[in-house]
């Protein structure tokens, strides 16, 4: 395992602004149930989504109390204090690691491209652009210009993966590259629980700008947080199985993502989102985050696919939206059936065209 530990502040800095944009993603497998210290219990895999990502800035200025983190954060300019005990257990999970932490003031400064009210996790992107931001703080401490105390692009991206997978599980997901694997799999090399990886290994070309059409079903609050439902994982009747069939679906995506067998794809990213969905049914309490809507999108699907023999799927993450993925060679058909015939079943008739692609980048 890489040590995360801080080395030393070489470099005395008194105040900064760092800016990060960081993407959101949609996992094919699903993480769902974590052990302590946000280990995951099975391996993830996602795509990495090139529109839908949160700009965060993040000014930093010199303080004498070391004993607190101090902090504000705004959300398109406006002060939003209903984040901070997020930020807060987040700068706790990390500070070991990123011991400047309580020598700062900090002022987050936030923005997704995506309606915040969309019902879309921004957990992801916005805990990976902030991690982002903090180790920009941490390589500007720590460098000098003797190449000794560089530090290497892929220590920083392996780094900014773990500090946001403290933040939320998926978010270390969201670092680099545009197909990634999170948790320890006995068949690909590299992966680890303590942070995403590119996936390593050949990835046909059918998979190639792939597309994610967003329904939004239904653009409130869940009801029930992911954390909740994770942890309604611990004494799940059907929670060993689960696992066990994640790492069985991963070895299965292996070949498919080589060979680019679509019908093989399929089968496993809606039996991954509906697993997800049937874990929450049989947990307890039990939920149901699906929409009667959410049902009739999928059933429109399955009858659009069986009609036109399109390679159209869906998947879901914890919510009512819908996730429709499918080829960019079919990009204009399957938008004409969307319109024509999903919209009808989106709040306010509103969806978002997103596609697979890494699209982090530091703006300042
Ligand atoms: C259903 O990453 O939001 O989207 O680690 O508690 O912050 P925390 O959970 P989070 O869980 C995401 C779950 C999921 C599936 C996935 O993205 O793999």
């Amino acid at each position: 395992m890489l040590d995360f530990n801080f080395k030393s502040a070489i470099n005395h800095i008194n105040e900064g602004v760092v800016t990060w944009s960081s993407p959101s993603n949609i996992a094919l497998i699903k993480y769902w149930g974590k052990k302590e210290s946000q280990i995951p219990e099975n391996p993830s895999i996602s795509f990495t989504l090139n529109d839908c990502k949160t700009t965060t800035t993040l000014k930093y200025s010199k303080k004498e109390d070391v004993n607190h983190f101090s902090f504000e954060i705004y959300l398109d300019g406006e002060q939003k204090d209903d984040f901070k005990p997020k930020i807060e257990t987040f700068f706790k999970r990390i500070e070991h690691y990123v011991p400047f932490l309580k020598e700062y003031h900090f002022t987050i400064e936030t923005s997704n491209t995506f309606p915040h009210s969309s019902g879309i996790a921004s957990s992801a992107s916005g805990m990976s652009a902030l991690a982002l931001c903090v180790m920009s703080i941490e390589k500007a401490l720590s460098e000098t210009s003797s190449s000794e105390d560089e530090m290497s692009q892929s220590y920083f991206n392996k780094k900014a993966s773990f500090l946001a997978r403290l933040g939320s599980g998926s978010a270390c997901r969201s670092i680099e590259g545009d197909l990634i694997v999170w948790g320890e799999h006995k068949e690909i090399k590299g992966s680890s629980d303590a942070y995403g990886i590119v996936y390593p290994y050949e990835v046909h070309d059918h998979f190639k700008n792939y597309q994610d059409t967003i329904l939004l079903v239904d653009k409130g609050e869940k009801q029930v947080s992911s954390t909740v439902g994770h942890n309604l994982m611990h004494n799940h009747p059907f929670a060993k199985r689960r696992f066990e069939q994640a790492h069985e679906h991963m070895s299965k995506l292996i070949a498919i993502l080589k060979t680019g067998d679509l019908d093989a794809f399929i089968e496993i990213v809606e039996s991954e989102a509906l697993t997800l969905h049937a874990m929450m049914m049989t947990s307890l309490p039990y939920f149901i985050l699906m929409k009667p809507n959410t049902l009739e999108i999928i059933n429109a699907i399955w009858a659009y696919r069986n009609r036109t023999k399109s390679k159209i799927c869906f998947t879901l993450d914890a919510g009512a939206n819908v996730h429709v993925l499918y080829p960019e060679n079919e990009k204009d058909a399957v938008m004409e059936f969307i319109n024509n015939e999903l919209v009808v079943y989106c709040q306010n008739r509103h969806y978002i065209s997103d596609q697979i692609g890494f699209g982090a980048n530091q703006i300042q």
